[in-house]
């Protein structure tokens, strides 16, 4: 870069910041503003904070403010809303007016600017895309007609694992053959296609770019150019890796989009049609397309959509409970007899089993509360100036809810800090994950809740049943524990390390 462009900048940044000041204190007079630490001019408070506000920090915060506080990230307002009570208003009783999101340039590039579902503010496009994917992804019915491939893909996993002596001795890193089998859930669901093995090239490649597409999203190293706009020319070299690493995602998408169309334009020469039944769900929002209700790049939009939004959550959470399970012999004890008695042994848990196994639902919903993959849920935005609990919330601020915490907070949860399902069927028997309890938001709730929590449960309920009732799970010899340290981001709680985890086959 040059120095005349250096130069430019910052007296750009030194012009706007003034201003900025002049314009915040004029109008700071007429504002009550939620409390938060003194800003200092053009950073705010991101030197004092640090770029890794992680749910525990944000906590800690929460503490000293109180439940609604405010920070300055340079010029971006952020809100965190650490409460229940404050939850319901920005959820549900506000829910209209806190129901946008915030877009950063990343996700600019990976949303087309709001072209997607999850990134899109609340209004008439994002109620289109909500109702085209609701018939085809987030229905029961949806659920009753792939439970058997859900079934057939964790059949597949246990055949690998049994097959595989490594698994039994020194262990394997169970995560990516659970990965592969969601990549086959969805793709399924999408495309009516699967992935034969970890080794598919063409599974390798759709996973790496997918893979890169979410570090690039959660990564930190970018948020100097979303708090402070004016410095965005320095973000060319990596918003330029973006485009590209989506135009490649892109190109996957539509060759199997093309296969799709392909397949329907035989079908209809040769009079046959898979119509109704077998239809995937890209044949039903294509029919969306040719009646004009959406474009052809909405539908690719969808599609990464749940390329990111199903896969990896679900993925994440699995990855938990397995870890949990390993790190807590009885509680993995207690299930695999709950299987056993309720099932009998080796009769394989089904989608209808699930909901007459209330400890694998307790140890579910336990792995959602401490491992919450998605802890400030996805960051919601007021278009409008508004208000919480008498506070002004200036308009286009992000309001971020601490999902995690208010689900970890001691003063309401029993010894919240252990991993312990009973207390789903003990003082929190009444608490569902749909949002029943505004303690417990694993999905969200209200308008940009969680569509997939339809699809996602089920799922990890065969997963995390079936993997119990075929195997004893335990850390790789020399180890006490898994190691379960976490990985923030953006957006997410992650396994820092993917574990090695033995799974030695059970004889029936
Ligand atoms: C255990 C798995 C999952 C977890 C924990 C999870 C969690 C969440 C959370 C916390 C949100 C944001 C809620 C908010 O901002 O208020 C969300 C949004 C979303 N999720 Fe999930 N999710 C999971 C699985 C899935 C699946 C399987 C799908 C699709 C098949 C999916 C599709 C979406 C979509 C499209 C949105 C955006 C909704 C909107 O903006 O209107 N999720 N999810």
């Amino acid at each position: 870069m040059d120095l005349e462009i250096l130069y430019k900048t910052l007296i750009a940044i030194f012009v706007s910041s003034t201003l900025a000041i002049l314009l915040s204190t004029l109008r700071g007079r007429k504002l009550r503003l939620p409390p938060g630490p003194l800003p200092v001019p053009i950073f705010g408070n991101w030197f004092q904070l640090g770029d890794d506000l992680n749910p525990q920090s944000l906590a800690d915060l929460a503490r000293r403010f109180g439940d609604v506080l405010l920070l300055r990230m340079g010029q971006r307002n952020l809100v965190y809303v650490s409460s229940a009570d404050l939850a319901r208003v920005v959820l549900h009783t506000q829910g209209t007016e806190f129901g946008s999101r915030t877009r950063n340039p990343v996700f600019d590039i990976f949303s087309g600017k709001g072209q997607d579902m999850v990134f899109t503010v609340y209004g008439d496009h994002w109620r289109k895309m909500r109702r085209i994917m609701t018939v085809p992804f987030f229905t029961n019915k949806v659920v009753q007609q792939n439970r058997e491939g859900f079934e057939f893909e964790m059949e597949r996993v246990v055949e690998d694992l049994r097959g595989n002596p490594k698994a039994a001795t020194e262990g394997i890193v169970l995560r990516q053959r659970l990965q592969l089998m969601m990549y086959n859930n969805l793709y399924r669901i999408m495309f009516d296609r699967r992935f034969e093995s970890e080794e598919d090239p063409l599974f390798l490649k759709l996973r790496a770019l997918n893979n890169e597409r979410s570090r690039l999203g959660q990564s930190l190293e970018y948020n100097y150019a979303d708090f402070i706009p004016i410095l965005r020319p320095f973000l060319r070299g990596y918003l330029k890796v973006c485009r590209d690493i989506k135009e490649r995602r892109w190109k996957i998408f539509n060759d199997f989009l093309e296969e799709r169309k392909k397949l329907a334009s035989k079908e209809e020469a040769e009079g046959v049609t898979t119509k109704g039944e077998l239809e995937c769900a890209v044949d039903h929002i294509l029919e969306t397309v040719n009646k004009g209700e959406i474009t052809e790049d909405n539908l690719l939009y969808m599609v990464e959509n749940v390329n990111v939004a199903a896969i990896e959550t679900t993925t994440w959470t699995m990855e938990w409970a397995v870890l949990e399970l390993v790190n807590h012999p009885d509680i993995q004890q207690k299930l695999r007899h709950e299987l056993d008695t309720v099932l009998g042994k080796g009769v394989q848990v089904t989608e209808p089993d699930t909901h007459r196994l209330p400890y694998l639902q307790a140890v579910i919903k336990e792995t959602l509360r401490l491992r919450m993959v998605i802890p400030l849920l996805v960051p919601h935005m007021n278009l409008h100036a508004a208000k919480i609990d008498s506070y002004d919330i200036p308009a286009e601020s992000r309001v971020i809810v601490n999902a995690w915490w208010i689900a970890n907070n001691p003063d309401h949860w029993i010894r919240p800090e252990e991993f312990r399902p009973e207390r789903f069927l003990e003082e929190e028997a009444s608490v569902e994950p749909h949002g029943n309890d505004f303690r417990y938001l694993p999905f969200g709730v209200g308008r940009r809740s969680c569509p997939g929590m339809i699809l996602a449960l089920p799922i990890v309920g065969i997963t995390i049943g079936r993997l119990v009732q075929n195997f004893e799970l335990f850390p790789p010899k020399g180890m006490e524990k898994l190691d379960d340290r976490v990985n923030g981001g953006q957006f997410s709680l992650r396994v820092m390390t993917h574990s090695t985890v033995v799974a030695k086959p059970r004889v029936f």
